[in-house]
C-alpha cells in the first residue's frame, strides 16, 4: 500500500453526517464532568452488571500456540481449542506470534486518538445509515436510533480485503503520527493469526485445515478493526460499556489493556464471567457463523463489557467476517442422521441484511 499522502486528507463536510445521531455526546467529556450517570446511559435492571469488572474467572482456557508447527504439539493444541470452542466459545491465546511491541504500539495509537480534541475526532464521524457496515468514530453504539446508550467511544476501520482496504484507507485518521502504518502492519499480522486459528478450528472438527477459511471467502474474507475506549464511569453499576451481544461474523480477536471489563455468559451456571487481562494475549471469541458452520457444536458466545469508576479501559477488537457472497450454513461433511442441520443455508449478505433490520434471531450462545 502507498504511504499516506496529503490527498488522503478528507474534508470534514464529507464525513460529518448528522453527527447528532451517531455522536450524540462525548462520553469522555461526560466522564470528566458528570457526578452521576446521565439518564440516557441508565440500563434497565435486567441488563445491569451482576459481576465486578475485576472479579476474574480463572477457568476460561488459556492456550499456548507454541510449537503449533510441529505435528506432535499441534495435535494437543487442536484438542485444547476444540474443547474451548465447545465448552466456552471464548478462550485466550498466548505465544501466538504477533509481536507484543506492535500490540502495544497500536494500543498507544488508540489512546492518542481518543485524547484528540472532539473536533478532530468528528472529522471521522460514522454515517448513521449503516450498522453493521458503519465505519468511523461514534459514541454509544453503532445504532443511530438507540434510546439507551453504552458508555463508550469507538472507532471502526475496514481493513480487508485489500481492495476495500484501499478505499477505506482515506477514512482512517491521519493523527496521531504513525496511526495508519501501525494499523496496516497489525492488520496483516492478525490476518495470518486468523488463518492459523481457522485452520486449527477446522482440524478440531475433523475437516481439512483450509476448510473454514475457504468457506468464509478465502482471500476475500473481511477484516474490521475496532478501537474501543471506555472512560471511567460515575455509576458503573447502572450501565454497560458494551451491551450484551454475540458477534455476527466468523471469529473475533480482542486485545485489552490491564483493566478488566470483558465478560462472557456461561449458560451452565447462568452467570457472567469476567475475562482476566493477560499482557500480550488475545481473547478469541467465536461468532455466529462458526456456531452455524459447526451446526451448533461450537458456540457463539454472548458477551458484554462492564465499566468501572476508577480507570479508563481500552480494547482493540479484530472481526474476521465472511465475504458477503459466502454460502453459509452447517458444513455438509459434519451432518448425518444423528446430526441433522439445525440451521438453514444462506448467503452471508442476506444474514447481514436481516441482522441489521432486527428481524433475525441470532444464535444466543445456547449451543452445545
Ligand atoms: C466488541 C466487544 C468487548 C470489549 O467490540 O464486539 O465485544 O471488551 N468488545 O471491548
Ligand atoms: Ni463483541
Amino acid at each position: 500500500m502507498a504511504p499516506p499522502t496529503a490527498s488522503d486528507d478528507i474534508a470534514p463536510e464529507d464525513v460529518i453526517f448528522d453527527t447528532k445521531r451517531v455522536v450524540p455526546v462525548s462520553v469522555i467529556k461526560l466522564a470528566s464532568e458528570a457526578t452521576g450517570l446521565p439518564p440516557q446511559f441508565v440500563k434497565s435492571e435486567r441488563e445491569r452488571p451482576t459481576v465486578a469488572y475485576d472479579d476474574y474467572c480463572r477457568e476460561i482456557p488459556v492456550i499456548s500456540l507454541k510449537g503449533v508447527e510441529t505435528e506432535s504439539r499441534r495435535k494437543g493444541i487442536v484438542a485444547e481449542i476444540g474443547r474451548a470452542c465447545a465448552e466456552w466459545g471464548i478462550f485466550q491465546i498466548v505465544d501466538h506470534g504477533v509481536p507484543e511491541e506492535l500490540m502495544k504500539n497500536l494500543m498507544d495509537k488508540n489512546l492518542a486518538f481518543f485524547k484528540l480534541p472532539q473536533e478532530d475526532k468528528l472529522k471521522y464521524a460514522t454515517k448513521p445509515e449503516g450498522y453493521p457496515e458503519a465505519f468511523g468514530y461514534a459514541t454509544g453504539s453503532h445504532r443511530a436510533d438507540d434510546d439507551v446508550l453504552d458508555w463508550r467511544e469507538f472507532m471502526l476501520h475496514s481493513c480487508l480485503p485489500k481492495n476495500v482496504h484501499e478505499t477505506a484507507y482515506s477514512f482512517w485518521p491521519k493523527k496521531p503520527e504513525g496511526y495508519r502504518d501501525t494499523l496496516v502492519e497489525y492488520s496483516d499480522k492478525i490476518d495470518g493469526l486468523v488463518t492459523l486459528l481457522l485452520g486449527l478450528i477446522s482440524e478440531s472438527l475433523g475437516l481439512p485445515t483450509d476448510y473454514i477459511k475457504n468457506a468464509v471467502g478465502g482471500e476475500d474474507t473481511e477484516q474490521k478493526i475496532l478501537f474501543n475506549y471506555y472512560p471511567h464511569c460515575p455509576q458503573p453499576d447502572l450501565t454497560l460499556g458494551h451491551r450484551s451481544h454475540t458477534d455476527f461474523g466468523t471469529i473475533t480477536l480482542l486485545q485489552q489493556i490491564e483493566v478488566g471489563g470483558l465478560q462472557a455468559y456461561k449458560k451452565e451456571t447462568d452467570r457472567w464471567v469476567t475475562v482476566e487481562p493477560i499482557s500480550g494475549a488475545f481473547v478469541v471469541n467465536l461468532a455466529d457463523q462458526l456456531q452455524i458452520l459447526s451446526n451448533g457444536k461450537y458456540r457463539s458466545v454472548l458477551h458484554q463489557a462492564v465499566v468501572n469508576s476508577n480507570q479508563t479501559r481500552q480494547s482493540i477488537v479484530t472481526f474476521a467476517n465472511p465475504s458477503s457472497m459466502s454460502q453459509m450454513g452447517p458444513v455438509p461433511e459434519l451432518l448425518n442422521e444423528a446430526n441433522p442441520a439445525k440451521y438453514p443455508s444462506y448467503i452471508f449478505k442476506d444474514y447481514l441484511r436481516l441482522f441489521r433490520s432486527n428481524v433475525l434471531v441470532v444464535p444466543d450462545g445456547s449451543a452445545g
